[in-house]
This record gives structure tokens, C-alpha cells and sequence, in this order.
């Protein structure tokens, strides 16, 4: 449950009147998760008593410095990469556009550049910028799990190709893609291609070693896992190097010039360390509250099969209820899910994942996405909710 917080005003002060946020369960955390309260504080202090500029060489700055290298090893550690091939950024978003952009510029000749047809935006739209540059992007299938095809991938490298970007875990309906195979595969055939993976929702949760999986870039976020908004980071593989988007005083070894965000970076390796939770407590959580959709709508079926399946984000058909409704309605209980990308929701847009599945995307659906935050009691109350709400709905 979460608790009720006052709610800065718009002018960062607490205002008296100010609405509260309302108490419910969020159970969205694929879209973002609530921020540790210990890592606010961990920023707040940070902010206030390390405030010096790493780059200085006296106390303060060599303070500052050392929190920089903890959290950089924290998230080092996850990744199981050596520190130094972490690359702070102001998010996954732009962790992505360093490696897509970066690689794109490196090359002298245009090329191609193959993304899976469930990417999201931040990979999508990115790469496509690259046609502007005379590259091609081309986009290569999944199956009806929304697992990629080995084969059509395979079948589709080129002696050109010289990046293949594929996401880890898929934040729309949580298909886990074989990154280690694709990887193998593709250095089999075209040991010069870079391969990236956006490991955004994977990050905290599964196995996220970039050695022993052979990928060579890979983008993270903080505010998935319980950290702040605006910070994420780029880890690259021993030996790997990209092409900064810009220059300045030289952070970050270059790669992302700017003077660090000491506090969030602090609260992202704390993040790290811990994770987003325990991935069997969210199998759980996930098997009760499909039964519970089930006692009322028997046909509701999730959207990929289960060992395929991420264990914190479940998508479950809804069939004969629109999305919007049923999301709406189970936020005027009090229960936060999402219809799918929170974009897409907003946008109300079609989905490209669920086009590329072959999934009818007119039948509704919905996405529970689980965190270190939701507790037993939480899914037992969400589970009450889902059967009362669908009972109204049919
Ligand atoms: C799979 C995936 N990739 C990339 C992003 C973008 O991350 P950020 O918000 O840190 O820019 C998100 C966030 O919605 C995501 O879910």
C-alpha cells in the first residue's frame, strides 16, 4: 500500500492545501517504480553535504568523486562489467541514442541496422533517425510470444549490417528474448557487428551479465527499479567504444560530457545493488491474480507462455472488454495497472508489439507489473478488486 505523501506544488514547496496522492496499489511498476524512500534520502544527503563537482581536486570534489565510483561500481557489478564501462546518462533513452547515434557516426560508409519488430521507441524511432544518414533499418519478426525468430534474423544480416539492437525483456507484454543466443548467432556470422540490448525492464531482475551473455552494449534506467527519474547508464563490453553525441569537459571519459548527477547516480547504484525484487515472490503474485481474473473471465489468457515470460510483468487478454475501461475502472478502485506502454495508453495508439505477435489488438488487455514495493497483502487486496471490478465490467 502506499502511503499518503504531500505533493510538492508546482514551485517545489509543500503547500498546505495541496492535494495528496491517493492511497492505492500500484501495480505498474513496469512504467515506473515508486522511489525507495532510503535512496531519497541517500540523494538529499548527498546533495546537501557532497555537493562538490567531481571534476574539483579538493575535498569536496574528491568526496563527490568517490560516491561517482561507488555507484558506478554497484552498477558495474550488475551488469558484470569492470568499472570504467559504465557511462552515466540521463536515462536509458539516452544510453540508447549514445550506442544507435554513436555507432551510426563511426562508419563511413551507410550500412544497415537491424532491430527486432518489438523494440521500443527509444530504439525504434532512434535508429530510424539513421536513414537520415543514408543507413537502412530494418525490422526482423517475432513469433506469436513476441519471442524473436533466430532464423528470420539470421537470414537477414548482411555484410553491411553493422548493429543489431535487441531489447532483453519487453515492457509491453514481458516476453523474455534469447539475447545470448541472438548475440552468439550474430557474431558467428558478422564477428564486427555490434550487437545492443535494452535492458530496461531485464535490469534487476534477471540474469543481466554482459560478458557471459557476449553482447556488447546494453542501456539501463534507474526509475525502474525503485531510483529516481533522469538517470540511467550505458555499460559497454571490455574493448567496446562509441562515438560521443557531443562534447564538453570530458565526464564520463568522454563518452557523456556534463557535470555528473552525483545524487541520482548515488541512488541508481544503491538501486542496483539491491535490485527490484525477489523474482519468485512475483511468480506468486502473478499466479494469484490470474486465478483471480480467471474466476470471473474464464477465456482471459496471458499474452506469452509462462517460461517465456519475465516473472515481474504479466499481460493478460481481456476478451469483450476494451483496455481503457477496464483500466480506468480498476484506478477509481484504487488499483494502478496500465493497458500496455504507458505511451501507447496515453496516445491510445495501436501497438506495434502486439501487431508484430499477431495478437488482435482490439481485444482488451491488461499489464500487472510488480516491485520490490507490493506486498502479500497488496495482491490479495488487487485480487479482490480485479474479481469485483471484471463482475461490474461483464
Ligand atoms: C524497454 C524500455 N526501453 C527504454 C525505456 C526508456 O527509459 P528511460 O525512461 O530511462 O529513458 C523504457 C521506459 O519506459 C522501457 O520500458
Amino acid at each position: 500500500m502506499l502511503a499518503k505523501t504531500p505533493r510538492l506544488g508546482a514551485d517545489d514547496s509543500v503547500s498546505a492545501d495541496a492535494s495528496p496522492v491517493a492511497e492505492g496499489i500500484y501495480l505498474d511498476n513496469a512504467a515506473t517504480a515508486p522511489l525507495d524512500p532510503a535512496f531519497a534520502e541517500a540523494m538529499s544527503r548527498v546533495a546537501c553535504e557532497r555537493f562538490g563537482n567531481p571534476s574539483s581536486r579538493h575535498d569536496l570534489g574528491l568526496g563527490a568523486e568517490r560516491e561517482l565510483r561507488l555507484a558506478r561500481e554497484q552498477v558495474a557489478n550488475r551488469l558484470g562489467l569492470a568499472e570504467g564501462t559504465v557511462v552515466f546518462t540521463s536515462g536509458a533513452t539516452e544510453a540508447l541514442a549514445i550506442a544507435i547515434l554513436g555507432c551510426g557516426r563511426a562508419r563511413r560508409q551507410p550500412g544497415h541496422v537491424l532491430i527486432s519488430a518489438v523494440e521500443h521507441a527509444a530504439v525504434r524511432e532512434t535508429a530510424l533517425m539513421l536513414t537520415r544518414d543514408g543507413h537502412e533499418v530494418e525490422e526482423t519478426p517475432v513469433d506469436s510470444d513476441g519471442r524473436v525468430v533466430l532464423g528470420e534474423l539470421r537470414s537477414r544480416l548482411r555484410p553491411t549490417t553493422f548493429l543489431v539492437a535487441v531489447m532483453h525483456v519487453n515492457n509491453e507484454v514481458g516476453v523474455i528474448q534469447p539475447v545470448g543466443r541472438i548475440a552468439r548467432a550474430v557474431k558467428r556470422e558478422r564477428p564486427r557487428c555490434r550487437v545492443l540490448v535494452d535492458m530496461v525492464q531485464s535490469f534487476g531482475v534477471l540474469e543481466t551479465d554482459v560478458v557471459a551473455l557476449g553482447v556488447d552494449m546494453v542501456a539501463v534506467s534507474a526509475h525502474k527499479i525503485h531510483g529516481p527519474k533522469g538517470v540511467g547508464a550505458l555499460g559497454l563490453a571490455p574493448g567496446v567504444t562509441v562515438a560521443p553525441l557531443w562534447s564538453g569537459g570530458g565526464q564520463e571519459r568522454g563518452n557523456r560530457p556534463g557535470t555528473e548527477n552525483v545524487p541520482g547516480v548515488v541512488a541508481f547504484g544503491m538501486a542496483a545493488a539491491i535490485g527490484k525484487g525477489d523474482p519468485e515472490r512475483f511468480r506468486r503474485y502473478g499466479a494469484k491474480l490470474l486465478a483471480a481474473i480467471r474466476d470471473i473471465s474464464p477465456q482471459a489468457q496471458p499474452l506469452v507462455e509462462e517460461r517465456y515470460r519475465a516473472p515481474h510483468i504479466l499481460t493478460v487478454t481481456l476478451p469483450g472488454l476494451r483496455s481503457e475501461v477496464v483500466v480506468n475502472a480498476l484506478s477509481e478502485r484504487g488499483l494502478w495497472v496500465s493497458s500496455g506502454s504507458a505511451c501507447h495508453s496515453r496516445r491510445s495508439l495501436r501497438s506495434r508489439v502486439l501487431i508484430a505477435m499477431g495478437v488482435d489488438e482490439r481485444q482488451g488487455a491488461i499489464r500487472l507489473s510488480f516491485g520490490r514495493m507490493v506486498s502479500d497483502a497488496d495482491v490479495d487486496q488487487a485480487a479482490e478488486t480485479l474479481r469485483s471490478t471484471l463482475v461490474e465490467l461483464s
